[in-house]
């Protein structure tokens, strides 16, 4: 078995983040949720216990609380924020609540000598702290190790027991000097050796699939995508044919991209059944000029398509989804929050087609599910694809949405990609697409009048895709794609450039 550290999950944000840290130090960990019973927990034998932060108050009637004989593990235990509340509580310390308002980055000391806090960590260092309450009475044997500017707790320990608290985050950039935190945990105090890594993730998650899934077929939405098609090649993998894809061109698509699409599937040896919708979605959205309203057709008809096709897939138990981490996080957090756009993803799952849901990809960020595409053999085209909204290129055709407008889109955009490629600047940035504007001006070509519609250029830099910087990209290289656009690209007479970061746009147009 390999070595595990436990998390236990009282419901903070950031409970992936800590899991995220310990594989980037080569530490398998297993996440589990507030109410494992301790039996659970030491079937694992872990060599150490992470408990989370979270958002509760101790001190609430209806606090998460852990099963006590967690806490006699016969291993290191670190609680994090909410984590280190329960720690103290259940230990016999005291906990207040509310009078704590050193919420974001704060400046702490440390106090004393301390196994965690080491000579490797600076006596003074700015940390993110985000809970409310303070442990204001130590239990036995603890000590405190640092405390902020005010005096407020900021960790403490129990060397004896092994028992380590942190008031604040150790797993956010924020927090200086966090993975050496982290590190002095698992290595130095848990003993982990540090030999798990990224290729132990496929061969468990492949067993866990094949595990699960038994005889039962799968049906997957494909989109061309890096996370669909990554959770596709892992799946394939585990039970072979017993993976039925079903890639819908929805006719939004780039140049040749469907084309080429497909025949990557076809390399990495996928079950792909082909279905042509084009027809059907521009017939939908004839006439419709409202982002949301062709979002909303485009999404439901993409539902409705993919439906049809798994109805006939005999057999089908399971559908499988390129979620990844920071959807879930999203979908999670943005309850109440204003809706800024409706995405639609491929095979959002009608709750009457009955079918199991399958999401091997869910606790990894992008760049991991990246590295896993690569650990098994996938082709680059695929893997470095830059990011595709669902809708396609019906977010980028402003206006009504035509074959023709389509085709001229689909032929700017290309050129603006193979420049940028020439260039060597492509794979440098995060998205670089054309937009095609609703908007007219006079031009001049030969001795003619012309009257054309404008392509902006959007270029961005970014690490997730919240937050954007336009690109600067060289006015040379510039030149020539606004030149070969003009030239090359019938009903283009001007190319604009869109200089504008998100916040206050967003990447996409639309
Ligand atoms: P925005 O335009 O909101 O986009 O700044 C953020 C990122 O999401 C992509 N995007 C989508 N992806 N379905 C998707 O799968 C969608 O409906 C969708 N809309 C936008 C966008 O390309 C950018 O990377």
């Amino acid at each position: 078995m390999n070595e595990n550290i436990i998390i236990i999950n009282c419901g903070s944000q950031f409970t992936q983040l800590i899991a995220r840290r310990l594989r980037e130090m080569k530490v398998h960990s297993v996440i589990l949720n507030w109410d494992v019973s301790h039996e659970t927990v030491s079937a694992y034998s872990p060599k150490g216990i992470i408990i989370s932060g979270g958002p509760d108050s101790v001190n609430d009637s209806d606090a998460i609380m852990i099963d006590r004989e967690i806490l006699n593990p016969g291993c290191p235990v670190l609680g994090i924020c909410y984590g280190m509340q329960l720690l103290a509580k259940l230990s016999g310390g005291n906990v207040t609540s509310g009078h704590v308002h050193e919420y974001g980055v704060t400046m702490i000391h440390r106090t004393g000598k301390s196994e965690l806090l080491n000579d490797s960590i600076p006596e003074s260092m700015n940390v993110l702290m985000s809970h409310g309450d303070n442990v204001s009475e130590l239990p036995e044997g603890f000590i405190i190790t640092s405390s902020t500017e005010s005096n407020i707790t900021s960790s403490i320990e129990n060397a004896g027991k092994k028992f380590y608290g942190l008031q604040f985050h150790p797993e956010v950039v924020n927090t200086e000097h966090g993975n050496e935190i982290i590190h002095n945990f698992v290595f130095g105090i848990c003993k982990c050796s540090g030999d798990w890594n990224l290729e132990d993730w496929v061969d468990g998650t492949i067993a866990s699939i094949r595990k699960s899934v038994g005889d039962g077929r799968v049906v997957c939405g494909l989109s061309g995508g890096v996370d669909s098609s990554v959770s596709a090649a892992l799946v394939n993998r585990a039970i072979g044919d017993k993976l039925q894809c079903v890639f819908v061109n929805h006719g939004l698509m780039r140049l040749n991209e469907p084309e080429s699409v497909m025949n990557s599937y076809k390399d990495m040896g996928l079950n792909v059944i082909y279905v042509d919708a084009s027809e059907r979605f521009l017939r939908e959205l004839k006439g419709i000029t409202d982002p949301e309203k062709k979002r909303k057709i485009i999404g439901r008809l993409f539902i409705e398509v993919f439906e049809e096709e798994a109805k006939k897939i005999q057999n089908a138990e399971w559908l499988l989804q390129g979620t990844i981490y920071p959807d879930v996080i999203e979908s999670g957090l943005k309850k109440g929050a204003a809706m800024i756009k409706s995405h639609h993803n491929v095979g959002g799952l009608p709750e009457h087609m009955n079918l199991k849901l399958l999401e091997p990809l869910r606790d990894l960020f992008k760049d991991e599910v990246r590295v896993i595409g690569k650990i098994i053999g996938m082709p680059e085209s695929i893997i470095n694809r830059q990011p595709f909204p669902g809708p396609g290129l019906a977010v980028r055709c402003l206006g009504e949405i035509t074959k023709e407008r389509l085709d001229v889109l689909r032929e700017a955009d290309a050129i603006f990609r193979e420049e940028l490629k020439r260039a060597d600047l492509y794979s440098g940035i995060w998205q670089a697409f054309c937009v095609l504007l609703p908007v007219r001006s006079v031009g001049v070509m030969g001795d003619s009048r012309t009257y054309n519609e404008v392509v902006a250029l959007r270029a961005i830099h970014s690490q997730d895709a919240m937050t954007a910087e336009w690109a600067r990209i060289d006015y040379d290289v510039l030149d020539r794609i606004s030149k070969r656009i003009c030239n090359e690209v019938r009903g283009i007479n001007r190319v604009v450039i869109d200089v504008t970061s998100k916040p206050p746009a967003t990447i996409e147009w639309e």
